[in-house]
């Protein structure tokens, strides 16, 4: 096994565990702390510009590491295997399911979450912040199932 291999899968995880860890940290950590705070606005705005810019980073890490892991594990690119071996299939998956990631950090991270941010601070209704508070669950929801698919493909690749 190359360590080459080795060093791919290991920042594939950290990578993993930072984009995890960082949706999670927000709602649970620091939202309810700023419930009263007077700055409440301004941080979410900061904070949130912050991970938005680490979170883009790390989405393409976890793309490169991710193609990596196929390169150094020997896995053919071709048709034949995506679409045809156990193991191909779920990393055609992956590769779906990523795309949604991206659309939906696209509409989170540049419309829901900037316009919920305005109607906070003009409190007209809160139509925005709901999108954003879902879009932000169902973002975490696929990422989840993105590691869970992660851990089948490491050892195997084969579901059921
Ligand atoms: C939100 C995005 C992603 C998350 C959270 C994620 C998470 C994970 C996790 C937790 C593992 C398990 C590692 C282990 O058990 O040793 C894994 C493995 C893997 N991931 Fe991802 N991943 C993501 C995106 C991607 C993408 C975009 C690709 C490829 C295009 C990819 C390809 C792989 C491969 C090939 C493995 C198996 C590595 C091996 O050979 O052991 N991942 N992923």
């Amino acid at each position: 096994m190359s360590i080459w291999y080795l060093i791919s899968v290991f920042f594939h995880i950290v990578f993993g565990a930072f984009w995890i860890g960082g949706m999670l940290f927000l709602p649970l950590v620091i939202l309810p702390e700023l419930k009263q705070h007077p700055d409440r606005i301004a941080i979410l705005y900061k904070t949130g510009l912050k991970f938005r810019f680490y979170g883009w980073i790390t989405l393409l890490g976890l793309l490169f590491t991710g193609l990596l892991n196929l390169y150094w594990r020997g896995m053919p690119f071709t048709w034949v295997f995506f679409s045809q071996s156990d193991y191909g299939r779920l990393v055609s998956w992956k590769a779906l399911i990523f795309l949604g990631i991206l659309l939906v950090s696209e509409t989170h991270d540049f419309l829901f979450g900037r316009k919920a941010l305005a109607e906070l601070q003009s409190s007209d209704n809160a139509n925005f912040k709901l999108l954003a508070r879902w879009s932000g669950r169902v973002n975490l929801l696929l990422a989840l199932v993105m590691a869970f698919l992660g851990v089948v493909l490491s050892r195997g690749g084969v579901l059921f």
